[in-house]
């Protein structure tokens, strides 16, 4: 299957479904570059916070990618990025971001500027990109496509156990109230929904380990590859 074309492997999902821990173990594994895309919504999301743009205010907000310059590089096998110079770090995770980050994933315009930043990070080489519309919209030629699942009780369980690991405070119903509007948000929108992107394998993870899961996924791939 290997051209000497990159190799990319798309996984998406909904909210805490696992995508992030299977998809850098997954990149580690391979040796490839692990790409978030969901951080570089929470990126712009975290500029218009920092310049007190309203995000729903659509033109202000083309207005603000416009006004801004974006720069990918790797490190450690990961794709990151500054905006005008400046790394936003922990901070795309803010309670501030994470108000506001699914209405700056609805706005047409933004999703095309950050699509196309996406489809460029494969000239860093051979990826592995977490998302909401890898597979149907960024790589729909993706060579492996993959749809994580699992139950939303499951789901708000292991959240709620990371904001507890975190020290953060935590209620699992509350976890489970917010996942669902989320997934109500990312799957309802007009551009690009939370989809099972046509080719992929679905995998339900609620009885399975993140251990397993990334093993089916590399063993595939080591198999198909070559
Ligand atoms: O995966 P995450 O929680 O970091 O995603 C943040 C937001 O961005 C969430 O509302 C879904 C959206 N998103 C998207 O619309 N498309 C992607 N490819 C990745 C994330």
């Amino acid at each position: 299957m290997k051209d000497g074309s990159i190799l990319i492997i798309g996984i998406d999902g909904p909210a805490a479904s696992g995508k992030s821990t299977v998809s850098r173990l997954v990149a580690e594994k391979l040796g490839y570059v692990y790409v978030d895309s969901g951080s570089l919504y929470r990126g712009m999301t975290w500029k218009a916070v920092r310049e007190g743009v309203d995000v729903k205010n659509t033109d202000d907000m083309i207005q603000l990618r416009d006004r801004s310059n974006w720069e990918f590089f790797v490190e450690n096998r990961v794709v990151r990025f500054t905006i005008d110079g400046e790394d936003p770090g922990s901070q795309i995770r803010s309670e501030a971001v994470r108000e506001r980050v699914s209405d700056v994933a609805a706005i047409p315009e933004i999703r095309e500027f950050i699509v196309s930043q996406l489809r460029d990070t494969a000239r860093f080489g051979d990826l592995v990109m977490e998302g909401r519309d890898i597979g149907s919209v960024v790589f729909p030629e993706a060579q492996f496509k993959y749809y994580l699942d699992a139950d939303p009780e499951e789901r708000a369980r292991r959240r709620h156990q990371e904001l507890v690991s975190r020290e953060e405070e935590s209620d699992v119903n509350k976890v489970l109230n917010s996942l669902q509007r989320r997934d109500a948000k990312d799957s309802g929108r007009k551009t690009a929904p939370l989809q099972i992107p046509l080719g992929a394998e679905v995998i339900n993870s609620t009885r399975m380990s993140i251990d397993e899961v990334v093993a089916h996924i590399v063993s595939e791939v080591v198999a198909k590859r070559n």
